[in-house]
């Protein structure tokens, strides 16, 4: 199609869709590509229901004065998301300029509420509900189409990210697509089930040249060797440096320190930026991938895959490659079966009784989160549980029904890829030009109880942490882990290594076939993703940290950059010059540390005072301990916030009369809200007002003047 798609005005999208005979165009306003993502799946729904095809657009590349133009038996999707303070997506920011401007001009030149008169759009939103603009951007765009005359083809689709994205999608389309199956007069069924790749097997590894097959590789520069920047699409393989547990508790809580050595790779970082780690999956998920669709024995054949139609499915990882490496290291096996993975392999269940029962996880919203969403159940062990088999007990090819009839491209179409972990780099790049620190608190939770798992909750842990954690355990020599029996307290998992008795899920991270052993150790991808969350370049501005947890780690960062700096200026001063006469005129460094016990997880604590001592006395570091410390007078907990609260008197001063910066760093859905929500109490106090006005007021100014900085996740 490419030779036909050149062809003229290539940004005119409806001489595109009349040449190749498209009924659909969805464009999409994405920023991370979660909007793309929706997109696409409408286009292959459209495909499947209807026999349709769609263009999948980027709105950036087209011209939009073509909107008039589209004939009415065609429809336009506009999936976008809302970002911050009701925008939208940079790429779709051109195209809302444009069809807001009262003025707007289209290409037949129509007048009025006729200027839209042919056009027929469907609209699905994505936002988070915790903002205060929810979903505005598709709201605005709903609004202006109908002003000037278009036709909205059934609801307005809303979904937040904040809770019920997948949910709020499932739930609007079904009767979308009635709305459009009606107006355009068109049948269901005429598609059928199409499939997005074409899937070869070349056969055994080993008999076919090494350079050619992919074993966990993220890039073709990383199979062949060459030379080049390190990015987010050719991550550096980094060797260890040090890796040690920061605290240990009960074997339920851990916290590792890592730092990886970048010295040849060319990669360069600043205080404040995000590494991104890749992960692979745990063995226990590889091996009950393989056995649930009888690929043990075909673990090293590679494969190929081909797009049969790139606009609308990317192959999403390259290849060719071996069954186990897609498994271990491209896809994401270890997360939740998605409901429509689910009702698609419905039709390739062994049993009718099976058929029936994905069938009804895919199609009941209920049962679904009752059964698969609430437990957290991996798409295998659904496989496993719904044909009759011991998700429980570790896979082998014995008690496993094997899924021989799922074509392996359903197998990609319906599992995403695995995507790396971001973590706040905690050092600074002055201080250690060569190394980059993270610090990762492991992941596990306790899932809500299984049918699969004969009514028991069930440990359930995080994959890039876990990960994490076993490469600690390698680098310290720690014994090998090994598969533990059937019957352990925590099932499919291990009893490590660690030292500490931690139970953790076993990574291979050793074996001549993985990319990422090297010359007898493990190697692990990384790449730095840029931020603004950045000290402002004079020493003399104050700085406000608030990071309780794993939250500190930046700010770690921050400060060894500031002790680099007063290094240098002492040095400067020459022999014999003090840190506290030298730094004098230099602006306080507040932080605002929370954990739960200072002998238990206080994170770095034998590193403050060195810090304090480096910079003066102008660090000055505040800690509330939850658990076991002191309590308010009610009996409440005393965190991070009311530490502020206690100094806002120093802290409004610093704020409002010294340009003081304020950062906030870690858990986004409680801590973060609540520190907000003193930050307003306490500058609203100060200017003589109230949180709600005069304190949301300062907030706000605060925010635009890049004064108040967030590095939030939850
Ligand atoms: P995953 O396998 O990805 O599992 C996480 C998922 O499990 C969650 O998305 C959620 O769906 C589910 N889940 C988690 N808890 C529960 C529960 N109780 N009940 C039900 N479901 C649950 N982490 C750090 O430790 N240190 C950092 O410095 C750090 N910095 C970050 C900076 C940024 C900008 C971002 C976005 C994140 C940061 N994180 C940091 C978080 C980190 O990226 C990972 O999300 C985290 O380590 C978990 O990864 P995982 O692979 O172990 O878990
Ligand atoms: P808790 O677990 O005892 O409730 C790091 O996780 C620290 O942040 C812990 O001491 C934790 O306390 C605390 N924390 C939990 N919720 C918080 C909130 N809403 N605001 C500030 N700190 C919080």
């Amino acid at each position: 199609t490419s030779a036909v798609i050149d062809e003229g005005d290539p940004r005119d999208w409806v001489a595109k869709m009349e040449k190749n005979n498209k009924r659909c165009t969805m464009f999409y306003g994405s920023q991370t590509g979660t909007a793309e993502e929706y997109a696409i799946r409408l286009a292959k729904e459209a495909k499947s229901k209807f026999g349709i095809s769609s263009l999948v657009c980027d709105p950036e590349e087209y011209d939009f004065s073509k909107l008039d133009a589209v004939s009415p038996d065609k429809v336009v999707f506009f999936v976008v998301a809302t970002y911050g303070e009701g925008e939208p997506t940079d790429n779709a920011q051109e195209f809302m300029e444009f069809i807001m401007d009262p003025d707007v001009e289209f290409s037949e030149g129509r007048e009025g509420d006729e200027k839209l008169s042919n056009l027929r759009y469907v609209v699905f939103g994505l936002g988070n509900r915790t903002y205060e603009h929810y979903n505005e951007v598709a709201r605005k765009i709903d609004k202006r189409l109908t002003e000037l005359g278009a036709k909205r083809i059934g609801e307005r689709g809303e979904g937040d990210d904040d809770k019920s994205m997948e949910e709020d999608y499932l739930g609007w389309k079904d009767n979308m697509w009635h709305a459009l199956s009606q107006d355009l007069q068109i049948e269901e069924g005429a598609g059928g089930d199409v499939a997005d790749f074409a899937v070869t097997e070349l056969g055994p590894d080993s008999e076919l040249p090494v350079d050619k097959i992919y074993h966990g590789e993220l890039s073709a520069r990383a199979l062949l060797g060459t030379k080049g920047t390190h990015d987010l699409k050719n991550p550096y393989l980094a060797p260890i440096k040090v890796a040690r547990e920061l605290f240990s508790v009960d074997a339920d809580r851990n916290c590792v320190h890592v730092e990886f050595d970048i010295k040849d790779s060319g990669m360069t970082y600043q205080h404040g930026d995000h590494c991104g780690v890749w992960p692979s999956n745990p063995d226990v998920e590889v091996e009950r991938m393989l056995c649930v669709l009888g690929l043990t024995e075909k673990r090293h054949v590679a494969i190929s895959i081909e797009s049969l139609d790139p606009t609308l499915a990317k192959v999403p990882f390259p290849t060719p490659a071996t069954y186990e490496a897609i498994f271990r290291h491209y896809i994401d096996i270890s997360a939740t079966a998605s409901r429509q993975a689910l009702a698609m392999l419905a039709q390739f269940a062994p049993t009718p009784e099976a058929a029936a029962r994905l069938l009804k996880l895919g199609t009941d919203k209920d049962y679904y989160h009752e059964h698969v969403d609430g437990p957290s159940l991996k798409l295998a062990e659904v496989l496993q549980h719904v044909a009759g088999d011991d998700a429980e007990a570790i896979p082998n090819v014995e008690n496993t029904t094997v899924w021989k009839q799922i074509p392996f491209d359903r197998i990609i179409s319906s599992i995403p890829r695995l995507q790396p972990r971001y973590y706040s780099i905690s050092s600074s790049s002055k201080l250690y030009p060569d190394a980059i620190h993270i610090t990762a608190v492991v992941l596990k939770y306790e899932s809500k109880a299984s049918s699969a798992h004969k009514g028991k909750t069930r440990w359930v842990y995080g994959v890039g942490t876990n990960f994490i954690l076993n490469v600690k355990a390698a680098h310290a020599g720690e014994s090998a882990p090994l598969m533990s029996e059937k019957g352990n307290t925590a099932p499919n998992v291990v009893s490590s290594t660690a030292g500490s008795g931690v139970n953790t899920p076993t990574y291979r991270i050793s074996g001549p076939r993985d990319a990422h052993f090297k010359a007898g150790s493990y190697l692990v991808p990384i790449h730095v993703r840029r931020s603004t969350f950045r000290l402002p370049t004079s020493p003399k501005v104050p700085v406000i940290m608030i990071g309780p947890g794993t939250g500190v780690a930046p700010f770690r960062g921050f400060v060894q950059e500031r002790l680099a700096a007063a290094k240098r200026t002492i040095e400067k001063a020459g022999p014999g010059a003090t840190p506290e006469e030298t730094l004098k005129d230099w602006a306080d460094m507040y932080l605002f540390y929370g954990c739960r016990k200072e002998d238990e997880d206080f994170l770095y604590r034998e590193e403050w005072p060195e810090y304090i001592k480096g910079l003066g006395g102008k660090l000055h570091l505040e800690c509330a301990f939850s658990r076991g410390g002191k309590r308010k007078p009610d009996g409440s907990k005393i965190y991070v916030q009311d530490l502020v609260w206690d100094l806002r008197d120093t802290l409004t001063k610093l704020i409002l009369e010294k340009r003081a910066y304020v950062y906030i760093c870690g858990d986004a859905k409680h801590m973060a809200k609540s520190v907000e929500e003193m930050l307003m109490q306490m500058l609203g106090e100060a200017k003589g007002g109230s949180a709600e006005v005069e304190g949301a007021k300062e907030f706000k100014l605060l925010k635009e003047r890049n004064r108040l900085l967030l590095d939030v996740w939850s």
